[in-house]
Protein backbone atom coordinates (compact mmCIF):
# COMPACT_ATOMS: atom_id res chain seq x y z
CA UNK A 1 0.00 0.00 0.00
CA UNK A 2 1.23 3.46 -1.02
CA UNK A 3 1.02 6.29 2.16
CA UNK A 4 1.30 9.63 1.14
CA UNK A 5 2.70 12.19 4.28
CA UNK A 6 3.12 15.71 4.07
CA UNK A 7 5.95 17.10 5.34
CA UNK A 8 6.35 20.14 7.56
CA UNK A 9 9.92 20.01 8.66
CA UNK A 10 9.95 23.76 10.20
CA UNK A 11 12.18 25.68 11.99
CA UNK A 12 15.42 24.89 14.43
CA UNK A 13 15.51 20.86 15.32
CA UNK A 14 12.43 20.74 12.67
CA UNK A 15 14.19 19.89 9.53
CA UNK A 16 16.86 17.47 12.11
CA UNK A 17 13.96 15.11 13.69
CA UNK A 18 11.71 15.21 10.67
CA UNK A 19 14.70 13.69 8.81
CA UNK A 20 15.76 10.76 11.53
CA UNK A 21 11.20 10.30 11.21
CA UNK A 22 11.28 9.52 7.62
CA UNK A 23 14.60 7.26 7.79
CA UNK A 24 12.43 5.29 10.28
CA UNK A 25 9.34 5.23 8.13
CA UNK A 26 10.96 4.42 5.13
CA UNK A 27 12.74 1.39 7.14
CA UNK A 28 9.12 0.18 7.89
CA UNK A 29 8.20 0.25 4.42
CA UNK A 30 11.23 -1.92 3.97
CA UNK A 31 10.62 -4.44 6.30
CA UNK A 32 6.54 -4.50 6.12
CA UNK A 33 5.83 -3.84 2.10
CA UNK A 34 4.17 -0.62 2.34
CA UNK A 35 5.79 2.44 0.38
CA UNK A 36 5.50 5.98 2.00
CA UNK A 37 5.90 9.28 -0.40
CA UNK A 38 6.52 12.38 0.70
CA UNK A 39 5.47 15.87 -0.24
CA UNK A 40 7.36 18.87 1.42
CA UNK A 41 5.28 22.02 2.32
CA UNK A 42 6.70 25.01 3.66
CA UNK A 43 5.06 26.69 7.25
CA UNK A 44 6.45 28.51 10.14
CA UNK A 45 9.48 30.86 10.14
CA UNK A 46 11.20 29.45 7.26
CA UNK A 47 8.15 30.73 5.12
CA UNK A 48 8.59 34.37 6.36
CA UNK A 49 12.22 33.94 5.06
CA UNK A 50 11.29 32.37 1.77
CA UNK A 51 7.59 33.96 0.63
CA UNK A 52 7.33 36.59 3.27
CA UNK A 53 4.02 35.00 5.52
CA UNK A 54 4.13 32.01 7.77
CA UNK A 55 1.25 30.51 6.26
CA UNK A 56 1.18 30.51 2.64
CA UNK A 57 -1.32 30.38 0.32
CA UNK A 58 -2.41 26.05 -0.02
CA UNK A 59 -0.56 24.84 2.36
CA UNK A 60 -3.73 23.56 3.92
CA UNK A 61 -4.80 22.05 0.33
CA UNK A 62 -1.58 20.37 -0.22
CA UNK A 63 -2.06 18.88 3.88
CA UNK A 64 -5.22 17.24 2.71
CA UNK A 65 -3.97 15.78 -0.90
CA UNK A 66 -2.07 13.73 1.61
CA UNK A 67 -2.99 10.75 4.14
CA UNK A 68 -1.36 11.99 7.27
CA UNK A 69 1.09 14.88 8.24
CA UNK A 70 3.71 15.14 9.98
CA UNK A 71 5.38 18.26 11.67
CA UNK A 72 8.50 18.77 13.37
CA UNK A 73 8.25 22.33 15.12
CA UNK A 74 7.68 26.14 13.94
CA UNK A 75 9.33 29.64 15.66
CA UNK A 76 12.51 30.97 16.95
CA UNK A 77 13.92 34.15 18.27
CA UNK A 78 15.07 35.33 14.46
CA UNK A 79 10.80 35.78 13.89
CA UNK A 80 10.60 37.40 17.52
CA UNK A 81 6.95 38.44 18.00
CA UNK A 82 6.04 40.68 15.18
CA UNK A 83 2.62 42.75 15.41
CA UNK A 84 1.71 41.34 11.65
CA UNK A 85 0.34 37.99 12.35
CA UNK A 86 1.62 36.67 8.82
CA UNK A 87 5.07 37.04 10.11
CA UNK A 88 4.68 35.08 13.21
CA UNK A 89 5.75 31.23 12.79
CA UNK A 90 3.56 30.13 15.27
CA UNK A 91 0.22 31.72 13.84
CA UNK A 92 0.76 29.22 10.79
CA UNK A 93 0.66 26.26 13.46
CA UNK A 94 -3.00 27.54 14.89
CA UNK A 95 -3.74 27.79 11.27
CA UNK A 96 -3.04 24.61 10.54
CA UNK A 97 -4.76 22.73 13.33
CA UNK A 98 -7.76 25.06 12.56
CA UNK A 99 -7.81 24.43 8.49
CA UNK A 100 -7.80 20.81 9.34
CA UNK A 101 -10.62 20.48 11.80
CA UNK A 102 -8.17 19.14 14.45
CA UNK A 103 -9.81 19.49 17.99
CA UNK A 104 -8.11 16.94 19.53
CA UNK A 105 -4.54 16.49 20.72
CA UNK A 106 -3.45 13.54 22.02
CA UNK A 107 -0.24 13.14 24.24
CA UNK A 108 0.61 10.09 25.86
CA UNK A 109 3.34 10.70 28.39
CA UNK A 110 4.88 7.23 29.89
CA UNK A 111 7.97 6.45 31.51
CA UNK A 112 9.52 3.89 29.15
CA UNK A 113 11.03 1.23 31.48
CA UNK A 114 14.58 1.78 30.60
CA UNK A 115 14.35 5.82 31.53
CA UNK A 116 13.04 4.96 35.17
CA UNK A 117 16.33 6.21 36.54
CA UNK A 118 15.91 9.78 33.92
CA UNK A 119 12.76 10.60 36.12
CA UNK A 120 13.04 13.40 38.22
CA UNK A 121 10.10 12.54 40.70
CA UNK A 122 11.43 10.02 44.16
CA UNK A 123 12.36 6.75 43.25
CA UNK A 124 8.69 5.25 45.50
CA UNK A 125 6.97 7.66 42.69
CA UNK A 126 8.48 6.71 39.65
CA UNK A 127 8.16 2.78 40.82
CA UNK A 128 4.81 3.21 40.48
CA UNK A 129 5.04 4.05 37.01
CA UNK A 130 3.57 6.72 34.78
CA UNK A 131 1.45 6.13 31.90
CA UNK A 132 -0.91 9.02 31.11
CA UNK A 133 -3.10 9.94 27.88
CA UNK A 134 -3.65 14.07 28.49
CA UNK A 135 -6.37 14.88 25.78
CA UNK A 136 -6.25 18.31 24.80
CA UNK A 137 -8.50 20.54 23.28
CA UNK A 138 -6.08 22.39 20.24
CA UNK A 139 -8.78 24.30 18.16
CA UNK A 140 -11.18 26.45 20.16
CA UNK A 141 -10.79 28.51 24.24
CA UNK A 142 -8.54 31.17 24.85
CA UNK A 143 -5.73 30.41 21.74
CA UNK A 144 -8.88 31.32 19.21
CA UNK A 145 -10.79 34.15 20.78
CA UNK A 146 -10.53 37.38 19.51
CA UNK A 147 -7.52 39.37 20.33
CA UNK A 148 -6.99 43.56 21.08
CA UNK A 149 -5.16 45.73 22.59
CA UNK A 150 -6.25 49.65 22.91
CA UNK A 151 -5.13 52.35 24.46
CA UNK A 152 -6.90 53.08 27.63
CA UNK A 153 -7.20 57.41 29.39
CA UNK A 154 -6.32 56.85 32.26
CA UNK A 155 -4.03 53.30 32.63
CA UNK A 156 -2.45 53.31 29.63
CA UNK A 157 -2.29 50.10 26.80
CA UNK A 158 -4.68 47.54 27.54
CA UNK A 159 -4.41 44.08 25.80
CA UNK A 160 -7.27 41.06 26.11
CA UNK A 161 -7.30 37.35 24.55
CA UNK A 162 -10.89 35.74 24.76
CA UNK A 163 -11.74 32.58 26.07
CA UNK A 164 -15.17 30.82 24.83
CA UNK A 165 -16.08 27.73 24.51
CA UNK A 166 -19.56 25.97 22.81
CA UNK A 167 -21.44 22.98 24.14
CA UNK A 168 -20.36 20.97 21.07
CA UNK A 169 -16.75 21.86 21.21
CA UNK A 170 -16.37 20.33 24.83
CA UNK A 171 -19.03 17.19 24.09
CA UNK A 172 -16.64 15.91 21.29
CA UNK A 173 -13.47 16.66 22.87
CA UNK A 174 -15.13 14.89 26.28
CA UNK A 175 -16.25 11.89 23.46
CA UNK A 176 -12.95 11.37 22.45
CA UNK A 177 -11.76 11.04 25.89
CA UNK A 178 -14.05 8.60 27.23
CA UNK A 179 -13.69 6.44 24.29
CA UNK A 180 -9.82 6.14 24.82
CA UNK A 181 -10.93 5.50 28.22
CA UNK A 182 -12.66 2.68 27.53
CA UNK A 183 -9.47 1.31 26.05
CA UNK A 184 -7.07 1.78 28.37
CA UNK A 185 -7.75 1.73 32.31
CA UNK A 186 -11.25 3.25 32.18
CA UNK A 187 -10.80 6.37 34.32
CA UNK A 188 -10.95 10.33 33.25
CA UNK A 189 -10.43 13.25 34.61
CA UNK A 190 -11.31 16.58 33.85
CA UNK A 191 -8.76 19.08 34.02
CA UNK A 192 -11.01 22.91 34.77
CA UNK A 193 -10.76 26.00 36.56
CA UNK A 194 -14.23 25.50 37.63
CA UNK A 195 -13.96 27.91 40.79
CA UNK A 196 -12.98 30.62 38.51
CA UNK A 197 -14.15 30.63 35.16
CA UNK A 198 -17.26 30.07 33.34
CA UNK A 199 -16.23 28.24 30.06
CA UNK A 200 -14.73 25.70 33.08
CA UNK A 201 -18.38 25.86 34.43
CA UNK A 202 -19.96 25.16 31.16
CA UNK A 203 -16.72 22.54 30.28
CA UNK A 204 -17.82 20.52 33.58
CA UNK A 205 -21.41 20.87 33.07
CA UNK A 206 -21.13 18.74 29.72
CA UNK A 207 -18.00 16.55 31.05
CA UNK A 208 -20.86 15.41 33.82
CA UNK A 209 -23.29 14.94 31.18
CA UNK A 210 -20.91 12.49 29.31
CA UNK A 211 -19.96 10.75 32.70
CA UNK A 212 -23.34 9.50 33.13
CA UNK A 213 -23.06 8.43 29.56
CA UNK A 214 -20.21 6.53 30.10
CA UNK A 215 -20.89 5.23 33.41
CA UNK A 216 -18.46 2.12 32.89
CA UNK A 217 -15.46 4.80 32.76
CA UNK A 218 -14.35 6.49 36.49
CA UNK A 219 -14.64 10.11 36.14
CA UNK A 220 -13.34 13.22 38.55
CA UNK A 221 -13.03 16.46 38.19
CA UNK A 222 -9.88 17.97 39.16
CA UNK A 223 -8.91 21.72 39.38
CA UNK A 224 -5.79 23.20 37.40
CA UNK A 225 -3.54 24.12 40.25
CA UNK A 226 -4.02 21.00 41.51
CA UNK A 227 -3.50 19.02 38.69
CA UNK A 228 -0.30 20.51 38.47
CA UNK A 229 1.12 19.71 42.06
CA UNK A 230 -0.80 16.08 41.32
CA UNK A 231 1.82 15.35 38.21
CA UNK A 232 4.73 15.19 40.13
CA UNK A 233 3.18 13.88 43.48
CA UNK A 234 1.29 11.01 42.44
CA UNK A 235 1.58 10.68 38.39
CA UNK A 236 0.54 7.04 38.51
CA UNK A 237 -2.88 7.99 39.33
CA UNK A 238 -4.02 9.55 36.04
CA UNK A 239 -5.30 7.28 33.05
CA UNK A 240 -7.01 9.95 30.48
CA UNK A 241 -6.75 13.14 31.39
CA UNK A 242 -8.57 16.01 29.26
CA UNK A 243 -8.35 19.63 29.49
CA UNK A 244 -8.87 22.90 27.14
CA UNK A 245 -6.29 24.27 24.86
CA UNK A 246 -4.28 26.13 27.21
CA UNK A 247 -4.11 23.85 30.16
CA UNK A 248 -3.31 20.87 28.05
CA UNK A 249 -0.35 22.60 26.55
CA UNK A 250 1.39 23.64 30.06
CA UNK A 251 0.05 20.30 31.90
CA UNK A 252 1.60 18.21 29.08
CA UNK A 253 5.02 19.96 28.97
CA UNK A 254 4.99 18.69 32.27
CA UNK A 255 3.66 15.53 31.85
CA UNK A 256 7.13 15.05 29.11
CA UNK A 257 9.28 16.38 31.88
CA UNK A 258 8.41 13.64 34.47
CA UNK A 259 9.18 10.79 31.81
CA UNK A 260 12.35 12.09 31.41
CA UNK A 261 12.57 15.08 28.96
CA UNK A 262 10.38 17.13 26.62
CA UNK A 263 12.55 15.48 23.69
CA UNK A 264 10.53 11.77 24.26
CA UNK A 265 6.15 12.85 24.18
CA UNK A 266 4.74 12.23 20.47
CA UNK A 267 1.46 13.36 19.80
CA UNK A 268 -1.47 13.16 17.23
CA UNK A 269 -3.93 16.06 16.61
CA UNK A 270 -6.56 14.53 14.98
CA UNK A 271 -10.21 15.61 13.92
CA UNK A 272 -13.37 13.53 12.23
CA UNK A 273 -11.82 13.47 8.86
CA UNK A 274 -8.37 12.66 7.43
CA UNK A 275 -5.24 13.70 7.78
CA UNK A 276 -4.43 13.84 11.14
CA UNK A 277 -1.30 15.65 11.76
CA UNK A 278 1.37 14.15 14.27
CA UNK A 279 3.88 16.22 15.85
CA UNK A 280 6.50 16.20 19.11
CA UNK A 281 4.96 18.01 21.92
CA UNK A 282 7.96 20.08 22.14
CA UNK A 283 9.79 23.29 20.05
CA UNK A 284 12.33 24.16 17.39
CA UNK A 285 15.08 24.47 20.07
CA UNK A 286 16.89 27.37 18.76
CA UNK A 287 19.69 26.42 21.70
CA UNK A 288 20.52 23.17 20.19
CA UNK A 289 19.77 23.17 16.85
CA UNK A 290 21.87 22.95 14.05
CA UNK A 291 24.40 21.15 16.35
CA UNK A 292 23.06 17.16 16.26
CA UNK A 293 21.89 17.55 20.05
CA UNK A 294 17.87 17.09 19.56
CA UNK A 295 16.47 13.88 20.58
CA UNK A 296 14.38 12.94 17.82
CA UNK A 297 12.45 10.03 19.56
CA UNK A 298 9.19 12.13 20.12
CA UNK A 299 9.08 12.54 16.59
CA UNK A 300 9.82 9.04 15.67
CA UNK A 301 7.41 8.49 18.13
CA UNK A 302 4.98 10.36 16.52
CA UNK A 303 5.71 8.16 13.44
CA UNK A 304 4.38 5.44 15.26
CA UNK A 305 1.15 7.34 16.57
CA UNK A 306 0.67 7.89 12.72
CA UNK A 307 0.99 4.39 11.64
CA UNK A 308 -1.10 3.46 14.25
CA UNK A 309 -4.30 6.01 14.07
CA UNK A 310 -4.15 7.30 10.58
CA UNK A 311 -3.37 4.05 8.77
CA UNK A 312 -4.96 1.14 10.98
CA UNK A 313 -1.04 -0.34 11.54
CA UNK A 314 -0.68 -1.60 15.25
CA UNK A 315 2.26 -4.40 13.89
CA UNK A 316 4.34 -1.35 12.46
CA UNK A 317 3.37 0.96 15.10
CA UNK A 318 4.50 -1.57 17.40
CA UNK A 319 7.58 -2.11 16.01
CA UNK A 320 8.42 1.70 16.05
CA UNK A 321 7.67 1.58 19.88
CA UNK A 322 10.09 -1.56 20.57
CA UNK A 323 13.25 -0.57 18.83
CA UNK A 324 13.29 2.50 20.72
CA UNK A 325 12.93 0.83 23.30
CA UNK A 326 15.60 -1.71 22.33
CA UNK A 327 18.30 1.59 21.76
CA UNK A 328 17.22 2.72 24.97
CA UNK A 329 17.70 -0.59 27.00
CA UNK A 330 21.26 -0.92 25.49
CA UNK A 331 21.91 2.18 27.36
CA UNK A 332 22.24 4.82 24.62
CA UNK A 333 21.07 8.29 25.90
CA UNK A 334 20.64 11.52 23.62
CA UNK A 335 22.40 14.67 26.22
CA UNK A 336 19.02 15.43 27.00
CA UNK A 337 18.49 12.25 28.99
CA UNK A 338 21.76 11.63 29.89
CA UNK A 339 23.17 11.32 33.32
CA UNK A 340 25.53 13.61 34.30
CA UNK A 341 28.63 12.66 33.06
CA UNK A 342 27.47 9.99 30.80
CA UNK A 343 28.00 10.33 26.86
CA UNK A 344 25.98 11.35 24.63
CA UNK A 345 25.14 10.44 21.25
CA UNK A 346 23.46 12.61 18.70
CA UNK A 347 20.24 12.76 16.56
CA UNK A 348 21.81 11.07 13.69
CA UNK A 349 23.47 8.36 15.38
CA UNK A 350 20.13 7.72 17.46
CA UNK A 351 18.05 7.65 14.54
CA UNK A 352 20.31 4.99 12.82
CA UNK A 353 20.45 2.99 16.12
CA UNK A 354 16.31 3.13 16.26
CA UNK A 355 16.21 2.36 11.74
CA UNK A 356 18.84 -0.08 12.77
CA UNK A 357 16.55 -2.26 15.37
CA UNK A 358 13.35 -2.23 13.27
P1 LIG B 1 11.23 24.24 23.16
O1 LIG B 1 10.37 23.05 23.38
O2 LIG B 1 11.67 24.53 21.78
O3 LIG B 1 12.54 24.13 24.08
C1 LIG B 1 12.49 24.08 25.49
C2 LIG B 1 13.75 23.41 26.02
O4 LIG B 1 13.67 22.01 25.75
C3 LIG B 1 15.03 23.91 25.36
O5 LIG B 1 16.07 23.93 26.31
C4 LIG B 1 15.33 22.86 24.30
O6 LIG B 1 16.69 22.70 23.98
C5 LIG B 1 14.78 21.60 24.95
N1 LIG B 1 14.28 20.65 23.94
C6 LIG B 1 13.15 20.76 23.20
N2 LIG B 1 13.05 19.74 22.34
C7 LIG B 1 14.13 18.96 22.53
C8 LIG B 1 14.59 17.75 21.93
N3 LIG B 1 13.92 17.13 20.96
N4 LIG B 1 15.76 17.22 22.38
C9 LIG B 1 16.44 17.81 23.36
N5 LIG B 1 16.06 18.96 23.98
C10 LIG B 1 14.91 19.52 23.56
O7 LIG B 1 10.45 25.48 23.77
P2 LIG B 1 10.80 27.06 23.69
O8 LIG B 1 12.26 27.26 23.80
O9 LIG B 1 9.88 27.67 24.66
O10 LIG B 1 10.30 27.48 22.24
C11 LIG B 1 11.17 27.71 21.13
C12 LIG B 1 10.33 28.05 19.90
O11 LIG B 1 9.55 26.94 19.50
C13 LIG B 1 9.33 29.19 20.13
O12 LIG B 1 9.33 29.99 18.98
C14 LIG B 1 8.00 28.49 20.30
O13 LIG B 1 6.90 29.27 19.91
C15 LIG B 1 8.18 27.31 19.36
N6 LIG B 1 7.36 26.14 19.69
C16 LIG B 1 6.87 25.46 18.62
C17 LIG B 1 6.15 24.31 18.82
C18 LIG B 1 5.63 23.57 17.64
O14 LIG B 1 5.97 23.89 16.51
N7 LIG B 1 4.80 22.56 17.81
C19 LIG B 1 5.96 23.82 20.12
C20 LIG B 1 6.50 24.54 21.20
C21 LIG B 1 7.21 25.70 20.97
C1 LIG C 1 2.58 23.24 21.27
C2 LIG C 1 3.12 24.65 21.15
C3 LIG C 1 2.12 25.56 20.45
C4 LIG C 1 0.87 25.59 21.32
C5 LIG C 1 2.60 26.98 20.15
C6 LIG C 1 3.92 27.01 19.43
C7 LIG C 1 1.58 27.75 19.38
O1 LIG C 1 3.49 25.14 22.40
O2 LIG C 1 2.28 22.64 20.23
O3 LIG C 1 2.48 22.72 22.38
O4 LIG C 1 0.80 26.34 22.30
O5 LIG C 1 -0.05 24.86 21.00
MN1 LIG D 1 3.43 23.64 23.98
Amino acid sequence: MNYKIALIRGDGIGPEVVGEAVKVLDKVGEKFGHTFTYTDVLMGGCAIDQVGKSYPDGTAEACKACDAVLLGAVGGPKWGHSTDPEKRPETALLSIRKDLGLYANLRPAALRPALADACPLKKETADKGIDLMMVRELTGGIYFGQKERYQTEDRGEEAADRMAYSEKEIERIGRRAFELARLRRKKVASVDKANVLETSRLWRQVMHRLAEEYSDVEYEDVLVDNAAMQLVRNPSQFDVVVTENMFGDILSDEASMITGSIGLLPSASIGDTAPGLYEPIHGSAPDIAGQDKANPIATILSVAMMLRYSFHLADEAQAVEQAVDAVLAEGYRTADIAKAGEKAIGTLEMGRLICQRI
